[in-house]
């Protein structure tokens, strides 16, 4: 049910605070309503006098918002370029750590906040791990919309099913930097770095949800209890 699988993603989120935030620590604040439950977590600490001077860098205006709501004190990456951890939530969770991100859009921030951090914590109930990328769930593309329908083009001759991603009142979904998002179905994919190459070195793609290699633990949560993984 939907109530289970939100204490799975309150348990994780809570134990992934409690082991890993440090006091003095810069933390990268992750993007939907696991990593929510971080933000909330890190905020109800901060009530009883802990890690008051930790300080967060949201991956997306939503997250900041949330965070200012909850006081808590936020930077930049220009003012901070090396974050010593990051809590964020996935969509897909492999086996080596590997995860597919983006279903709430906000893909390039959470990878450049990510990338910019000593450790990454993925965050999720056990309804996201998966044998194979891509079989749950498809890898969000952001794309400039100058040229975004060659993009979907370029996409499909991978062997994508895309759908452009919609927002409020059918209108296309925008990032927060603007563009638009190609959700693209590849079903299970077994050489995930390929795409990524590929998709990287297309001029007129800004990001996508594939995240190789950069999550360093997760934190899975489900009826057994939370499980602390290492890549
Ligand atoms: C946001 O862009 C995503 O990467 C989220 O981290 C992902 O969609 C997980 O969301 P939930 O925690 O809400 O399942």
């Amino acid at each position: 049910s939907s109530a289970r699988t939100g204490r799975y993603k309150r348990a994780a989120a809570e134990a992934a605070v409690d082991r890993f935030l440090l006091p003095g620590m810069r933390v990268g604040l992750g993007t939907g309503s696991t990593a929510a439950f971080a933000v909330r977590r890190l905020a109800t600490l901060r009530g009883q006098g802990h890690l008051l001077d930790v300080l967060g860098v949201p991956t997306s205006r939503a997250t900041q918002a949330l965070a200012l709501e909850l006081g808590i004190p936020l930077t930049t990456l220009e003012e901070h370029p090396e974050l010593d951890v990051t809590i964020d939530g996935a969509d897909e969770v492999a086996p080596d750590l590997s995860v597919i991100k983006g279903g709430g859009g906000a893909l390039l921030r959470e990878k450049i906040v990510a990338q910019a951090s000593r450790r990454v914590v993925i965050v999720a109930d056990v309804a996201k791990l998966s044998p194979k990328l891509g079989t749950h769930w498809p890898v969000p593309v952001e794309v400039l919309s100058f040229g975004w329908r060659s993009q979907l083009r370029f996409l499909e001759s991978l062997g994508a099913r895309v759908t452009p991603r919609k927002g409020a009142n059918d209108a296309p979904f925008l990032t927060d930097q603007g563009n638009l998002v190609l959700d693209c179905a590849f079903g299970p994919l077994d050489a995930p770095s390929t795409l990524a190459e590929r998709l990287g070195a297309r001029a007129g793609i800004v990001g996508h949800g594939l995240f190789l290699g950069i999550a360093t633990d997760l934190m899975v949560a489900g009826p057994g209890g939370v499980e602390h993984r290492v890549r």
